[in-house]
């Protein structure tokens, strides 16, 4: 995720700019940059780190300009640094582009474009559409053209936008999967990822949709598709509050995010191909080498490692260790050498998680690190790494991280099952139809929020909430319990489904809620007994399942494996509610860090 700013017209631009990156911080940091039209042609100015950084680059330079775009980055190819962040320019400096998403072609795109000579300065993806778009002009002059040429050959995700030295004063945009809205002002257009960017200069917008191309000047605004056919959009009228809309109208920062797992799974699966090589690194021959795996992570991480235990024994048939790294780390292990070693971890900061990684690294292991921050310090310290590709979680209750990371883990134990045997081919090519398919039924899981709310309004009075689960859905009965106690303050525990009656049955009383997860599969009969015992003594239970069960909460059906990734959906949303109705500080919660940096 990355946030995009542009405007064409009569004002000078510069601080309309610079606001607008400081509203779309929230979809990236790591670094930013601007193209600005000016008299000679175009000029770029770009920094590292937050906008502030950029801005004092823009100040000293006193630029003016009328016409201008900018980005603000969340590193996915390429790490941080000032040639990998945007604008990208062709090999001239006549073209400028900022780009929003994956292009999965890039490296098919580079290798053809640098045989025709075209020099690359970056590591990133979107260089290449600034190149392409280079070529397309040497065939014709039309800009707007030329730039629709270059795009029919972009696979993958993209908000894109381009200027060109020899067409002042025109932006051409073009957006698929990835958002880009459209500010109309008087006698100027502004262009974002996301409206809050403009929004304190008109509330006009129109959003593009999937396929759009358009072509901005001051005074007009074409769109069209992607076979030239002129396309009419509506105008909206945005209502929104300034000050909420960088939440994209949403209350807070974790229920947006909860709403953007359908889009951070999207992007990470997408770059999740059926190969072990292209989407982990490890070639197949190593691949069939591993001889077991040590998984370890905290909180929230380490559930979704816990969870991958299930899974890879299921299907890849390995041993899996999973433990917290803050006991790990102390552990006196006799390492196995031929195990590869995964760390999980949104920042890639966690010091519990990074000790135990370097332990296991100084015992002689290879080690893959599945994190969020490109360039983070666990990722540095891997052999190889795999990122979730979620943009910035600003709340610091994980939730599109986690789903982010069961998707990558779950795309590993398919994949790993296949190179050591233990998955036919065309069982691996049906579930892994089935795994693409994830972002959609998230989609469709999330459609149900209203029914959480109500559950949430009957519960939330309650000091105490049980989660059970089985299987792979009992690292989520423990999931969603450290969800609801992390951002409520209530007590919240998570129990395995069969463990109840060795105990903790005990604390069960008249009306206190259980949430059980009950997917169909080996165990639904005996997660049915579970939920029995406790409703027999009085608790009121939530059951989460994926085939018609009265009174139950139904998430889409799919192999149980799966059902992990969709079941957290309506615990995060009722830990979420139920924190909301006791007016808890939901994306700051008291005593608690997004990342911790200490041991
Ligand atoms: O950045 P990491 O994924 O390594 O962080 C690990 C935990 O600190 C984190 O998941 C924490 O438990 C979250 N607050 C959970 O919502």
């Amino acid at each position: 995720m990355c946030g995009i700013v542009g405007y064409t017209g009569g004002k000078d631009c510069v601080d309309i700019i610079i606001d607008g990156l400081k509203k779309l911080e929230y979809r990236g940091y790591d670094s930013a940059g601007i193209a600005f039209e000016e008299d000679k042609g175009i000029d770029i100015l770009k920094a590292v780190g937050r906008v502030d950084n950029l801005e004092k680059l823009v100040r000293a330079g006193k630029v003016k300009s009328h016409c201008a775009i900018a980005h603000t980055r969340w590193a996915t190819h390429g790490k941080p640094s000032v040639l990998n962040s945007h604008p990208h320019c062709d090999c001239k400096g006549e073209v400028a582009i900022v780009h929003n998403g994956i292009i999965e072609n890039y490296d098919e795109l580079k290798k053809e474009l640098s045989s025709k000579g075209h020099k690359f300065a970056s590591e990133t993806d979107s260089e290449a559409a600034a190149h392409l778009i280079e070529e397309e002009l040497k065939k014709q002059k039309d800009f707007f053209k030329a730039f629709a040429s270059a795009v029919k050959k972009l696979k993958g995700a993209y908000a894109l936008a381009a200027t060109y030295k020899n067409a002042p004063g025109v932006i051409c945009v073009a957006k698929k999967q990835s958002p880009l809205v459209i500010g109309q002002g008087k006698g100027e257009y502004y262009l974002a990822s996301d409206v809050p960017a403009f929004l304190n200069h008109t509330n006009k917008a129109i959003f593009l949709e999937d396929g759009d191309l358009a072509k901005i000047t001051c005074g007009a605004c074409e769109i069209y598709n992607l076979a030239g056919v002129k396309q009419s959009r509506k105008v909206n009228v945005i209502k929104w509050n300034p000050a909420t809309a960088q939440k994209g109208g949403y209350k807070h920062f974790m229920i947006k995010e909860i709403f953007d797992q359908p889009q951070a799974t999207k992007d990470t699966i997408s770059t999740l191909p059926p190969d072990i090589k292209k989407a982990f690194g490890i070639t197949p021959a190593a691949a069939r080498k591993i001889k077991g795996l040590y998984i370890v992570a905290c909180g929230t991480a380490y559930h979704a490692g816990l969870c991958a235990k299930y899974v890879i024994e299921h299907f890849a048939k390995l041993p899996v260790e999973v433990e917290t790294a803050s006991e790990f780390k102390y552990r006196s292990i006799n390492f196995q050498k031929d195990w590869l070693f995964i760390a999980v971890s949104q920042s890639g900061e966690t010091a519990d998680t990074l000790a135990a990684l370097n332990n296991a690294k100084q015992a002689g292991l290879k080690a893959l690190s599945i994190c969020n921050v490109v360039g983070s310090t666990i990722t540095r310290a891997s052999d190889y790494t795999v990122y979730t590709h979620c943009g910035p979680e600003i709340s610091v209750a994980s939730t599109k991280a986690f789903t982010s990371q069961l998707a990558v883990l779950y795309s590993f134990a398919l994949n790993i099952a296949k190179e050591q045997g233990s998955l036919a081919k065309t069982a691996f090519d049906k579930l892994y139809k089935e795994f693409k398919n994830l972002p959609s039924l998230i989609e469709q899981t999330l459609k149900d929020a209203q029914q959480i709310k109500k559950l949430a309004k009957a519960v939330y009075k309650s000091n105490s909430y049980i989660f059970l689960g089985r299987n792979a859905a009992f690292p989520i009965a423990l999931e969603g319990a450290l969800k609801l106690k992390e951002i409520s303050y209530l007590h919240a525990e998570g129990f395995a489904g069969g463990e109840i009656k060795h105990g903790p049955i005990a604390i069960i009383d008249k009306g206190m809620p259980v949430v059980a997860l009950a997917p169909k599969g080996e165990l639904y009969e005996k997660m049915l007994s579970s939920c029995q015992e406790v409703g027999a003594r009085g608790a009121k239970l939530i059951t989460v399942t994926n085939t018609p069960l009265k009174g139950a909460v139904e998430v889409p059906y799919t192999n149980e494996y799966l059902f992990p990734i969709l079941a957290v959906v309506p615990l995060q949303l009722l830990a979420y509610y139920v924190s909301d109705l006791r007016g808890r500080e939901i994306d700051r919660p008291r005593n608690l860090a997004k990342s911790v940096t200490v041991e």
